[in-house]
């Protein structure tokens, strides 16, 4: 009975060992599968500038193509024993003047090169009947020479796309060749020879170059920019947070896209919505930055305690009536002029949490919500605090593409304040409405937008440039379509 119960009760802790890891990788995956916060669409336009950059790369690898010497001997009657040797073969020319590229989904790219020719010219040597030799030149034509290889793309453990070739066929058409010098009977001779020994070395070197070339690419694609520098708080994460989505019209990237205190990559309390990219494809290039990343940006900034503004009498204009003294504040305030006669004074603008930004179709909106606290600055330069506002703001912003950069620029729509504190007793909040709008409109929004000018890098990868830039803000997200163009 008992040998009996054993393999049963193993069996049963098999069961509930499986069950516990299927749920353990499936709670795993669930957690791992974090939705992006930029995405990358390369589209059927960019993958046809792909294969025109990558077709002279590869044209110049195909012309290292080496054709080894030939030598050897044949009986040939009436004559006897011909001895000969071909030497020196060198490519002259090569032509790659058709192809095309494809998606395969689910694996990369679909490269066809076909037509393709290549001239050698060469030279050959004959001895026979011992004492007769000749010597004269050839040239080769290759021609109807095709090319298949399929580009697999993934994601390498540095989270950036890789190519590898997937798989290679070449093949050679047509051979011909053209003999200098020398009598005609020794042609036939060499033809066939020389006809297998290029079939042969061709079929041998095309895949392995070409398969080079591929891999040439991997340095480049090592070049996205997966941890961006911003300036000394922050920096931007654009690591894939999954495999490439290969459809039958585009190569999809998502990155994750988000921002981070430098060395110090704590998750804001909010986290991506998904999206998708609209079905556009002018352009070779379209990215996506979801209303997530600029928030976590505005986190970052936050937790940096970046986020505030001392404002003082010379930031504001002269031609403004209201200064920051005692005295001027005193005429909306009378105990303010009472209590701290003839001082200047000082407020602190803080953001009391992360800013909120939000999409709409053709419209960016900013919720600032700050804190303003007034100061009198004493003699001693002690700062005796007078009052703390709640100020709300809506802004609208306008955002742009510089360089590889996105930058914004931001205009007051609407505020609201309320009191908090007051340290020098009850005062009715709206009289300084006008002042404070003006102090966010002329002295806060310039401050920010200059800051804002400096931009934000987009995710890129060697040495690109951005040509026929647009952008459109949709729900959630804002769109960038361009096209690239490389210099070397
Ligand atoms: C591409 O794929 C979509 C859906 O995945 C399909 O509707 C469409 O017909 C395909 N187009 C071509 C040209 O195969
Ligand atoms: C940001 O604003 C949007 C729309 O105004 C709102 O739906 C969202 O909850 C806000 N997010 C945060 C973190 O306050
Ligand atoms: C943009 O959206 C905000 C809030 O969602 C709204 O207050 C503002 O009027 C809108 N602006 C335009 C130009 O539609
Ligand atoms: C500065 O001056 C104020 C007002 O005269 C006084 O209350 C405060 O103690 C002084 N602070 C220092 C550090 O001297
Ligand atoms: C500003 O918004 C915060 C919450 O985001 C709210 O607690 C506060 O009352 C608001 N202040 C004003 C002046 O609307």
């Amino acid at each position: 009975m008992k040998a009996l119960l054993q393999p049963f009760k193993v069996s049963v802790d098999m069961v509930s060992l499986w069950c516990v890891s299927a749920l353990l990788i499936f709670l795993s995956l669930g957690a791992s599968g974090t939705n992006p916060g930029v995405k990358v669409r390369l589209t059927q336009q960019g993958l046809e500038y792909g294969r025109q950059i990558g077709l002279v790369t590869l044209q110049e690898k195909l012309k290292t193509i080496k054709i080894p010497d030939l030598s050897g001997s044949e009986k040939v009657s009436p004559i006897g024993k011909v001895s000969y040797s071909l030497t020196g073969i060198q490519i002259l020319n090569l032509g790659l003047p058709k192809s095309s590229v494809g998606l395969v989904p689910g694996t990369g790219v679909n490269l066809f090169i076909g037509d393709a020719f290549i001239n050698l010219h060469g030279n050959w040597r004959v001895k026979y009947l011992k004492i007769i030799k000749d010597s004269g030149s050839f040239d080769l034509s290759v021609s109807r020479l095709s090319i298949g290889v399929t580009i697999g793309v993934k994601e390498d453990d540095t989270g950036r796309p890789s190519v590898s070739s997937a798989n290679c066929a070449a093949s050679v058409g047509d051979v011909s060749i053209k003999f200098h010098g020398g009598a005609s009977w020794l042609y036939n001779l060499f033809k066939s020879y020389i006809d297998k020994a290029l079939r042969s070395a061709l079929q041998k070197q095309i895949c392995s170059l070409v398969g080079e070339a591929i891999d040439e690419m991997n340095p480049h694609l090592k070049t996205l920019n997966v941890l961006a520098h911003v300036d000394k708080y922050a920096e931007i994460e654009y690591s894939m947070v999954e495999s490439p989505l290969i459809s039958n019209s585009s190569i999809d990237l998502s990155l994750k896209g988000e921002f981070y205190n430098i060395g110090q990559h704590q998750e804001p309390p909010f986290s991506p919505t998904p999206f998708s990219l609209p079905a556009q494809d002018s352009n070779m290039l379209y990215i996506s930055l979801s209303a997530f990343t600029l928030n976590s940006a505005g986190f970052v900034y936050n937790n940096a305690g970046v986020l505030e503004l001392y404002i003082t009498d010379d930031m504001i204009p002269s031609s403004f009536p209201v200064r920051l003294n005692t005295k001027t504040f005193g005429t909306f305030i009378p105990q303010i002029a009472k209590q701290y006669p003839g001082l200047m004074m000082k407020l602190l603008v803080k953001a009391a949490k992360e800013p909120n930004i939000s999409f709409e179709p053709n419209n960016m909106t900013v919720q600032a919500s700050s804190t303003v606290t007034a100061y009198a600055i004493q003699p001693n330069a002690t700062l005796s605090p007078l009052f703390i506002l709640s100020l709300n703001a809506s802004v609208s912003a306008q955002i742009y593409v510089s360089g590889l950069k996105v930058a914004g620029v931001l205009s007051l729509n609407e505020m609201d304040m309320t009191l908090v504190t007051s340290y020098v007793g009850p005062f009715e909040v709206k009289s300084l409405d006008s002042f404070l709008t003006m102090i966010v409109k002329v002295v806060v929004i310039p401050k920010v937008n200059t800051y804002l000018k400096q931009g934000y890098p987009l995710p890129s990868i060697g040495k690109m440039n951005l040509l026929n830039t647009q952008l459109q803000i949709l729900k959630d997200n804002v769109l960038i379509g361009t096209d690239v163009q490389f210099s070397a």
